[in-house]
């Protein structure tokens, strides 16, 4: 399989409150109105912790500085991978696919990654200082390909190596504890033309929905989780959010895969995750891969989060714990 890494300068912020306060005008013109910007990377996803923002230089621009705005200090670069031709119908989704391929190498090599799994693709994104042993890792099964102001190139393998030693199939302990919100999500696409007509519930969902009348309604169910994620990403659109959000939606205006699958969280951390620790998205998803069962994988600038087909949350959460050493 052919496989193609791209692109520009990623920048993550977090904020709360006062910080979506001041962002919200850069954020509803990141969102809405992108022709007015060169942002080609913009995602934003709600926690109840933070908001985090994943953003191109030319997205960054349009955000204030302020004390409000924590920004991950490292530039990263985003992959994803591309897979060419072939009996594609039975590839499974999201990070699935590439846990073996892809993450379990990066992992190996010591490499840090963050996650962003949307609804047409998995962007993994790596610390740009990393990338000669991002390419020298995954070199051997992939063909690498940056683009570079909008151009295509082909990126050559340096031959640097960390002097690390592959593991011989190490096992790989789950170290964060794990938890499982009750709430079920979709994963879903819009049509950029139909933006507009869902803008103003967008506006709603995404930055006054944790007012004080929703906040009654999940305090009745404490496991019940805060979490919206929106990303325009070259002018493809993708929404995670929980079953009842989809429900304030007009009828047809959101596509998902398959028949409405719906999907159960898995959460991981319990202190903040920081941007060092490397591994955890391998922990979780090479036993998901193994066990065949598709997953999407978001980081935020907090914790990480596995989504999987509510039929299998029993299995996954059983599966994880056998491997967990933080319980
Ligand atoms: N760096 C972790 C890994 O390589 C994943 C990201 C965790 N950190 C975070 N802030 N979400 O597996």
């Amino acid at each position: 399989d052919g496989a193609s890494h791209f692109r520009a300068q990623l920048e993550s912020g977090e904020y709360r409150e006062r910080g979506i306060q001041v962002c919200t005008h850069g954020l509803i013109k990141l969102a809405f109105l992108a022709s007015k910007t060169r942002c080609k990377f913009f995602s934003l996803t709600e926690t109840p912790e933070d908001y985090t923002i994943i953003v191109d230089e030319e997205g960054f621009k349009e955000l204030p500085q302020s004390e409000h705005i924590s920004v991950a200090d490292a530039t990263w670069l985003a992959l994803n991978v591309v897979s060419g031709g072939g009996a594609s119908n039975s590839q499974p989704i999201g990070v699935t696919k590439i846990a073996k391929s892809v993450i379990a190498p990066l992992a190996d090599h010591n490499i840090s990654v963050f996650m962003l799994s949307t609804y047409q693709t998995d962007f993994i994104l790596v610390r740009e200082r990393d990338l000669p042993m991002v390419m020298h890792t995954l070199s051997s099964e992939f063909t690498l390909l940056r683009v570079v102001n909008g151009e295509t190139v082909a990126t050559h393998d340096l031959g640097v190596t960390n002097g690390f030693v592959k593991p011989k199939l190490a096992p790989r302990p789950i170290i964060h504890p794990l938890s499982s919100p009750s709430n079920m999500f979709c994963v879903t696409s819009l049509d950029p033309d139909t933006l507009p007509s869902v803008a103003t519930l967008l506006m709603d969902v995404m930055f006054y929905s944790g007012g004080s009348k929703e906040a009654g309604a999940s305090s009745e169910d404490s496991s019940h989780i805060r979490f919206f994620s929106f990303s325009l990403i070259e002018g493809y659109i993708s929404l995670v959010m929980d079953e009842q959000t989809t429900q304030r939606f007009p009828n047809n205006v959101l596509f998902t895969s398959a028949s409405g699958e719906l999907w159960k969280m898995v959460r991981i951390g319990g202190q903040p995750l920081g941007f060092d620790e490397c591994g955890i998205v391998a922990q979780i998803s090479e036993p998901l891969a193994t066990a065949d069962i598709p997953a999407y994988y978001i980081s935020t600038f907090k914790f990480d989060h596995a989504l999987v087909p509510e039929e299998n949350i029993q299995s996954v959460i059983g599966a994880l714990r056998t491997k967990s050493t933080a319980e």
